[in-house]
């Protein structure tokens, strides 16, 4: 499946960027992708600035997201499965200038060696790609990975809704993701039966059970939100 996912970004990391910027500037599509951007900044704005803090970006992508952080904390290391969206990410890092963000391979479910070394991990759009099986790994992984204390800010699609009772809600939102983005990513064919979104609750009782404290959810569409929490005793 790792596999599957990485091929897809590869194929998507030349134009990921690009598109972002395209589907901000139609002007039937800008409002969706505005999502995109307040949930970075809802993550972003999480972190306090401290000079001492480590952070851990999964599923980094290009790198959006690390590059907004770094400006606030001493390092980020940004992970990904994708080699050419970490290639694109290394390739903004020298057009920004910005030295303190590492890139490298890694996943939620093989992040690599680095036991209890980060105060924050976040991670955008990137989690629903894993099945509930696999998320209750990455999150107990996720739980290794961070400092007594330390802080965890999920950004995904997930249901704030059930989408089995209420399936018109959720087809006419399949149908209306469909038609708007396509307009952009034309060859991109969303399927979404190959992601695993899930309901809030769900991932709420996921993180629980691997150690964390929720202290937050933060609801900024029906399908789209943040969860902070916390690395319990
Ligand atoms: C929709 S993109 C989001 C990228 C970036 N976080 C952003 O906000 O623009 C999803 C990223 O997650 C990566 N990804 C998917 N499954 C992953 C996994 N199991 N471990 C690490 N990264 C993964 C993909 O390669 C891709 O770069």
């Amino acid at each position: 499946m790792d596999k599957e996912i990485s091929r897809m970004f590869d194929n998507r990391s030349a134009e990921y960027d690009k598109n972002i910027e395209t589907l901000r500037n139609d002007k039937f599509v800008s409002r969706y992708i505005e999502i995109y951007f307040r949930m970075i900044d809802a993550i972003v704005n999480h972190i306090d600035s401290n000079k001492e803090t480590i952070v851990l970006d999964i599923g980094t992508g290009t790198g959006r997201l690390a590059f907004e952080i770094a400006g606030k904390v001493k390092r980020v290391i940004g992970i990904d499965i994708s080699e050419k969206m970490l290639e694109a990410a290394k390739n903004n890092s020298i057009k920004s200038g910005i030295k303190n963000i590492d890139f490298r391979s890694g996943s939620f479910l093989q992040p690599g060696d680095f036991k209890k070394q980060f105060d924050v991990i976040v991670s955008n759009l990137a989690l629903h790609h894993l099945t509930d099986e696999e998320k209750l790994i990455a999150a107990q992984n996720m739980r290794d990975l961070l400092k007594n204390n330390g802080k965890l800010i999920i950004g995904d699609v997930m249901f704030f809704f059930n989408p089995k009772i209420n399936f018109v809600k959720w087809w006419l939102m399949k149908k209306h993701i469909k038609k708007f983005a396509g307009r952009v990513l034309k060859k991109q064919i969303f399927d979404l039966r190959k992601e695993h979104a899930t309901h809030v609750k769900n991932l709420k009782t996921i993180f629980e059970k691997s150690g964390f404290h929720v202290v937050g959810i933060k609801k900024i569409f029906p399908i789209a939100g943040i969860v902070f929490a916390q690395k319990s005793d």
